[in-house]
């Protein structure tokens, strides 16, 4: 190893780090990996123990913990009640406006009982989908948090979607209950959420009841029967009653999270409450390395996989003290997150590459107003991080002493896959190693083991308990998806590309299928182009990811105009607006190109690849398949 092209962590550091070594621990994680899971699944509470730690009877459907009953309230809320966790914060909360917002663990538990009792007398039941789609507020918390103590399914979507997006989640999961909010503040804005929610009712035969936490104030039109304000049904007597947590099985489902893939139809990944507390409990303990006095800042949305695992259900399962924010980072000056880690002490900070280089484009001078010196550890998700924006980060915000966990992991893999520990020498821009229990491999088409440094599709070769057990109701797609092309090894195909080095270090390149990073959300090329279709001067569109500065990619379009219409700018606007308006404004279109025709192979699919190719000047390829 030669040392220059490491980043050591310090002193310091490893004093402080949960795991203080690597290539042992990892290798006994890969021989005895059912035995390795049990001891981390031991330091968790269980109403009964587990049978076995993995059924691989029915693969790709495994099964962990089998015979195991449990609830992830029992660990992320119920023990703590019996210790001196009681009366520790677990959430600090700030809201655009500067309001702060404070709960105990113990006090936690009463909002969330409350929200469970206003849940039940609702009807909802075990197993039934309760849809939420809310600001980023205490009560999205309490509400996710209510629905897994009574067994019932979440089902968040995040709130920057649109009414017909959401729609189609509510239909493709059969809920009849959703959770909202007036609106949320973004940038001084109000963004209004429950008029959202009332046209997606509209379009959804099995919605019945909506629950309304009033927020912003904002006027909203409620339906006699159907809507209930918040506070009101708080209010109720029932609301206080005892709430027992439900006793589930390992195996039972907890939420369902949908995500991009490769068509149009929205696709729900289930995670339930066994394997996935013990996976996103021990990664978060270990690679977060999070200690009883530290205060823990993850700046995701809750409505993605990173705040289902690495806001809620992690870091309340190990006890911590979360620290969450509503609004924009610049708002109302570019230094709002430097204040607030100040003003709270954060000791541990886990962003996006997109928001580092967002604030980076400030300038040092709003980070230096600050005392930033509470930081120990900085965290990175959701697409490969520059080694520009990895520097800026580790330099200026994490004053040279902080290393980063860049870590790279899957709405489907429900934790971190490949990553540093605190410990581990860090190169800018590589996810570093994989996780304890997971063998991994760079491989060809053919599944045979790609060379160093040579370009091939991450797979995964082993089960692990975060895995998705599968997407809602599509048993074949889920293994059409992920199972099938490696389907004689039995390897979870990831869908990016990657490089191994020479000291067995990943290096992520990006998604191989169709699907676009956008700021870090995943969106699929055909949602975008059955958006785009909706529109009546539309044929034929294909939209590809061309790299931007800021976001990692930006959607560009290229589109087919039927013979009535006119290329012009403001058909170009509207078409953009069209997009926003059907799928909600992270799928902003960057610009619609007129065209003819476009690149398709000889079985019909457009080539994607050949379109980036050319805006980017780059070489074409093979263009073996291309149609005369
Ligand atoms: C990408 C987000 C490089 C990757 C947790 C993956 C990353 C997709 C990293 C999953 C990383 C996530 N480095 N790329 N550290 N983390 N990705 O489901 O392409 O929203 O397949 O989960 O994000 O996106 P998802």
């Amino acid at each position: 190893m030669s040392d220059e092209k490491f980043f050591f962590p310090s002193k310091e550091v490893i004093e402080k780090a949960t795991v203080k070594e690597y290539d042992k621990l990892y290798k006994y994680s890969i021989e005895h990996r059912e035995d390795f899971w049990a001891e981390q699944a031991s330091q968790l509470s269980w109403y009964k123990k587990w049978d076995r730690v993995l059924d691989k009877s029915n693969p790709p459907f495994y099964k962990w913990f089998t015979g195991g009953k449990t609830n992830i309230i029992l660990n992320a809320i119920d023990r703590h009640l019996l210790s001196p966790l009681r009366n520790k914060l677990a959430i600090i909360w700030e809201g655009e406006r500067g309001e702060v917002r404070t709960f105990s663990y113990y006090s936690l538990n009463r909002e969330v009982c409350e929200f469970a009792n206003i849940l039940k007398s609702m009807g909802v039941e075990k197993g039934d989908v309760v849809t939420i789609y809310m600001p980023q507020i205490p009560e999205q918390l309490f509400a996710m948090l209510a629905c897994a103590k009574i067994g019932a399914v979440h089902s968040v979507v995040y709130g920057g979607f649109s009414s017909a997006a959401l729609a189609d989640r509510i239909n493709d999961a059969n809920s009849r209950v959703v959770v909202t909010a007036d609106g949320g503040f973004r940038r001084g804005k109000v963004v209004e959420l429950k008029s959202v929610v009332n046209k997606a009712m509209e379009l959804s035969p099995t919605m019945e009841i909506c629950i309304t936490v009033k927020h912003t104030g904002t006027e909203v039109y409620m339906e006699n029967g159907r809507d209930y304000w918040f506070h009101d049904l708080k209010a109720l007597p029932i609301a206080g009653q005892k709430c027992e947590t439900a006793e589930m099985d390992a195996n039972d489902m907890l939420f369902l999270l949908y995500t991009s893939g490769s068509t149009g139809k929205p696709k729900a990944l289930v995670h339930t409450h066994g394997g996935y507390s013990v996976y996103i409990s021990a990664t978060h303990k270990m690679v977060m390395d999070i200690k009883p006095e530290d205060r823990y800042w993850c700046a995701a949305d809750p409505g993605w996989i990173t705040g289902h695992s690495y806001i809620v259900y992690g870091p309340l399962i190990n006890g911590a003290t979360i620290v969450m924010y509503e609004g924009a980072p610049n708002h109302p000056y570019p230094d709002r997150w430097w204040r607030m880690i100040q003003k709270y002490g954060v000791n541990i900070l886990y962003t996006s590459p997109t928001a580092i280089r967002g604030l980076m484009r400030y300038g040092d001078s709003w980070t230096k107003k600050h005392d930033l010196s509470s930081l120990r550890l900085l965290g990175s998700v959701g697409e490969p991080i520059n080694p520009e924006a990895w520097r800026w980060y580790h330099h200026v915000i994490g004053q040279d002493k902080c290393p980063i966990m860049d870590t790279w992991w899957q709405t489907e893999t429900g934790g971190f896959m490949i990553t540093p520990l605190p410990i581990t020498p860090l190169k800018p821009g590589s996810a570093t190693r994989p996780f304890f229990g997971n063998e991994m491999a760079v491989v060809d088409d053919n599944g045979k083991e790609a060379g160093i440094c040579e370009e091939g599709n991450l797979v995964i070769k082993s089960p692990w308990p975060g895995m998705a057990a599968g997407i809602y109701g599509d048993p074949d797609r889920f293994v059409e998806t992920y199972w099938k092309k490696y389907e004689k090894q039995g390897w979870y195909l990831t869908g990016d590309a990657a490089k191994k080095d020479e000291d067995g270090y990943y290096w992520i390149i990006g998604r191989t299928d169709d699907v676009i990073k956008v700021s870090g959300y995943r969106l699929g090329t055909a949602e975008i182009e059955s958006a785009m279709i909706t529109h009546p001067a539309i044929v034929e569109s294909a939209a590809i990811a061309i790299p931007h500065a800021i976001k990692g990619n930006a959607i560009h379009i290229y589109a087919i105009l039927r013979n009535d219409y006119k290329p012009s700018h403001e058909l170009e606007m509207e078409l953009i607006n069209h997009v926003v308006h059907q799928m909600g404004p992270i799928a902003r279109p960057e610009e619609v190109k007129f065209v003819d025709l476009l690149p398709k192979t000889r079985s019909g699919k457009i080539m994607r690849r050949l379109l980036k190719a050319r805006i980017m000047g780059l070489p074409e390829g093979d263009l073996s398949t291309l149609e005369e």
